[in-house]
């Protein structure tokens, strides 16, 4: 059997086709079609206000596309709603913090659990798991609110894996992080995928880390798809440079 490149392995996990989002008279996304593969970690990158996040809304079932397609895992998914989709276990993380802020640590990851574990000892098993993956385990009693910037972000991270996904979709999760709390998000990207084997879509406008750490992106002007590839073919291609530097200040 011929050698799969590394790239192009596992079946298509989610698929949109031909994706449209109005609002009134703009359009933020405009017939875009795309795969997210099983084992990938896929980036979607573009200037601000390209229709990233509305990508987001669309395929976790926040809101309804006004035309085009979703499936996922063979199932149409186009009309179904947020519980729904990320019961069949597409979870994402919003690009503002979305924690309740007066529960502590423990118990914001403990909520992500209910659906799927049913004993008290699972959940606060799966709970310690993830705070430990995401370097929270010292701080669990803390109130969410409380927590430095970097951690909340984490804390965000843990809640999305506590509820075991199968895809993982994260929008913007470097925002606001320093330094040392860059590289180690991404080696936790990387570990969630290599060794938790969850595919993840990335939206983030840390170029370097998106190169670094994306085997394939998708890159979205107006709401357009305008280039996907490779981070080498996306960061070699003509249309990409342009819109970039178009929308430099
Ligand atoms: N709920 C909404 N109502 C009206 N316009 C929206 C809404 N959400 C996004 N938009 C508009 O859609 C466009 C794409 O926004 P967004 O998807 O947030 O872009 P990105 O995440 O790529 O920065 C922007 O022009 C934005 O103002
Ligand atoms: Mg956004």
């Amino acid at each position: 059997m011929e050698a799969l490149s590394n790239k192009n392995k596992g079946k298509v996990l989610l698929r949109a086709e031909g994706l449209e989002r109005k609002f009134g008279g703009l359009t933020a996304v405009a017939d875009f079609s795309f795969e997210l593969r099983e084992g990938e970690i896929l980036g979607l990158i573009g200037p601000n206000g390209a229709g990233k996040s509305t990508t987001f809304n669309l395929i976790s079932g926040f809101m309804p596309p006004t035309s085009g397609s979703l499936s996922f895992l063979d199932q149409n998914i186009t009309s179904k709603n947020a519980t729904h989709i990320s019961r069949m276990g597409l979870i994402r993380t919003f690009q503002h913090e979305s924690l309740l802020s007066e529960m502590s640590v423990a118990d914001n990851i403990i909520i992500a659990t209910t659906h799927r574990l049913k004993s008290q000892a699972a959940r606060l098993e799966k709970m310690q798991e993830t705070a430990k993956l995401t370097g929270l385990e010292d701080h669990l009693e803390v109130m969410a609110g409380s927590l430095p910037h970097g951690l909340q972000r984490m804390l965000s991270i843990a809640i999305a894996l506590a509820a075991e996904p199968k895809v993982l979709c994260l929008d913007e999760p470097l925002t606001g992080l320093q330094g040392a709390e860059v590289g180690a998000a991404l080696d936790l990207f990387e570990m969630i995928r290599s060794e938790l084997g969850i595919t993840i879509l990335l939206v983030e406008h840390n170029m370097r880390a998106v190169m670094r750490i994306c085997d394939r992106i998708l890159v979205l002007n107006h709401g357009r798809l305008l280039a996907a590839g490779t981070p080498e073919e996306v960061s070699q291609n003509q249309l990409v440079i342009e819109a970039y530097l178009g929308h430099k200040k």
